[in-house]
């Protein structure tokens, strides 16, 4: 069947905030570029994001880089690359400035400077304490990012083709990547997009847990489309889980209102976190208040009738600072929980916040394959949905938003510096679309089969029970036995709409696709990594172990096989920093 084919020089692949920096980077330089969004980009999940980015400028305090680094490669649980963490931390104050100049609306403080807050793991002078380091916009930074973004985009003429969903990667005989195929999803129409560079930015996965601060469109798509095309995933077993979830709906209360002084209590009114950290207490990083918070909670000093959430206590802080610096967070909880801050505390739980992992990239942006990171000729990946690896084991906080405008501009160029050198298109194969269009014939004519939300739901709670903030050889090997099954069924899914036109049932099905993915590698990569490190705690192994798992998983899809390549221990510029015990 012969589709429609759309040429442009580059296609970026989301509309967040790593899309529309990378996109803006492209479509100043004169390059023809299209982003691709299944939403309308001021709604992508970057939005979200509410407590600040990084940048070690220093208004408040003193602060520096190498201090942003160190404490990045230590948060990371020496997982990370250093050159990637030198990269971005060296890079943040020029990126945030950038962001400022494009009319980014930060809270000031009186000497006209940007508004920080401290942040967990964010530290001064090599660990020693707190540090204000969060440049914020009060608790909307994202959002305030994203409009930034867009509004820049527009002037730069970049080409939008909104409500669009990208369905597989198109690589021609030589493995490069020579365009995509996309659903517009008000028509139903299959399309070929035929590029000369792919970028995705696709954001993350958290939707293949039940508890979960992520939007409903986090399914993953990106990291699926690479793992069909034969690519593979990076460090997927380390997922973050954000220490303030609203208990029992999910929704992100930010570290931030930890940064402007809030803390946490137990059932016995005790601020618990300065037994876990003595130093930071809780400020200290994710997985270590994720994990304080959950024993709290398995040893019986949860809060509630049910004893299974702590409380986050702000109310000392006034209404006044709650009104200037944390309004988001204040509605919230007054409108999912009938509970204002003002007055009292709120319930909060450890939920997955973050995919940690992702398509394997070097700090340009480039994807790389194997352990030997061959470079994937036209295929680029920045922000939640790649693995610079800038996060290792667990992220910092604040430190995505960074990443986003960091390895999107840098990606960008690398994207430019490709272009430039190619006077034409590479040709598309003869089979381009033939993946697609036989995934969503599928879906066009099955009549029976399992129901898209049975084989999800089941998929969720799998993930949550085997796959959570602490796991066992037993509970995770179950984990696999049980996702294996859910991965066969989805193979069975079928849609009781079959109409063309905004059908939504059909793209749910298809991003259902990606997710099951993303839920499998992430289940069998756990199951496999023997120690404890960041955010993948094992009961059993409770060490790090570095001489034997200091190194990086690469997941591919293809007989769930896993590899492992080398830590990248040579930063740019600077010295090694080593690895080292891990307090707070
Ligand atoms: O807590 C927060 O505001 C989340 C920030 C982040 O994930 O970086």
């Amino acid at each position: 069947m012969s589709l429609p084919i759309l040429k442009f020089d580059a296609v970026v692949v989301g509309g967040g905030g790593a899309g529309l920096r990378a996109s803006l980077q492209l479509s100043e330089a004169g390059i023809k570029t299209v982003v691709l969004s299944k939403v309308f980009p001021t709604r992508s999940h970057t939005a979200a994001a509410q407590g600040g980015i990084s940048a070690s400028f220093g208004n408040s305090e003193e602060d520096n880089w190498h201090w942003h680094m160190y404490d990045t490669v230590k948060g990371a649980d020496w997982l990370g690359d250093q050159d990637s963490i030198e990269f971005m931390c060296k890079q943040a104050t020029d990126a945030v400035s950038e962001l400022e100049h494009y009319g980014m609306p930060f809270d000031r403080l009186d000497n006209g400077k940007i508004y920080q807050r401290p942040f967990g793991g964010h530290m001064a002078d090599f660990g020693k304490k707190p540090v204000r380091r969060a440049c914020a916009v009060a608790d909307r930074t994202g959002h305030a990012m994203l409009h930034a973004l867009y509004q820049r985009n527009v002037k730069a003429q970049t080409h939008f083709f909104v409500e669009w969903m990208a369905l597989d990667l198109i690589r021609d005989k030589d493995g490069d990547v020579v365009g995509v195929t996309a659903l517009e999803m008000e028509t139903g129409q299959v399309y070929i997009i035929h590029a000369k560079a792919v970028l995705f930015a696709t954001g993350g996965a958290g939707r293949i847990y039940q508890a979960s601060t992520n939007a409903f469109i986090n399914t993953g798509d990106g990291v699926g489309m690479a793992l069909r095309a034969g690519l593979p995933v990076e460090d997927i077993e380390f997922w973050q889980f954000h220490p303030t979830g609203l208990a029992g709906a999910g929704v992100l209360i930010t570290e931030g209102v930890r940064g402007e002084g809030g803390y946490l209590l137990n059932a016995d009114g005790e601020r618990f976190m300065e037994r876990y950290a003595p130093t930071a207490k809780d400020l200290a990083s994710r997985d270590v208040v994720s994990r304080a918070m959950q024993v709290e909670i398995n040893e019986g000093r949860g809060c509630g009738v049910n004893k299974d959430h702590v409380l986050l206590k702000l109310d000392h802080l006034g209404a006044e600072v709650i009104d200037q610096r944390l309004p988001g967070i204040r509605e919230i909880s007054i409108q999912f929980l009938g509970i204002d801050p003002v007055k009292q505390p709120i319930p909060v739980v450890p939920t997955c916040h973050y995919m940690m992992g992702g398509i394997p990239t070097n700090y340009r942006g480039e994807v790389v394959d194997g352990v030997d990171e061959k470079i994937v000729k036209g295929f680029y990946a920045a922000g939640e949905c790649a693995c610079a690896s800038v996060h290792g084991a667990n992220r910092l906080g604040t430190n995505s938003l960074l990443d986003l405008i960091v390895f999107g501009k840098s990606a960008g160029n690398s994207v430019i510096e490709f272009i430039n050198a190619m006077p034409e298109h590479k040709e598309l194969p003869e089979n381009a679309a033939e993946i697609s269009l036989s995934r969503v014939e599928k879906l066009n004519t099955a009549t029976t089969g399992e129901k898209v939300a049975d084989v999800r739901k089941d998929m969720q709670v799998c993930m949550q029970q085997h796959a959570s903030v602490f796991r066992t050889q037993k509970v995770l090997d179950d984990g696999v036995a049980r996702m294996k099954a859910i991965y066969e069924r989805a193979k069975q899914i079928y849609v009781d709409d079959k109409s063309k036109v905004f059908n939504t049932a059909r793209v749910e099905a298809l991003e259902f696709l990606n997710t099951v993915e993303v839920a499998l590698a992430t289940m069998v990569a756990a199951a496999a990594r023997t120690e404890s490190r960041g955010a993948h705690a094992r009961e059993d192994y409770p060490d790090r172990n570095d001489e034997k798992w200091m190194k990086h998983t690469l997941y591919y899809s293809d007989g769930q096989r896993l590899e492992y390549k080398e830590v990248h221990t040579k930063p740019l510029s600077v010295d090694y920093i080593p690895p080292a015990k891990r307090v707070y």
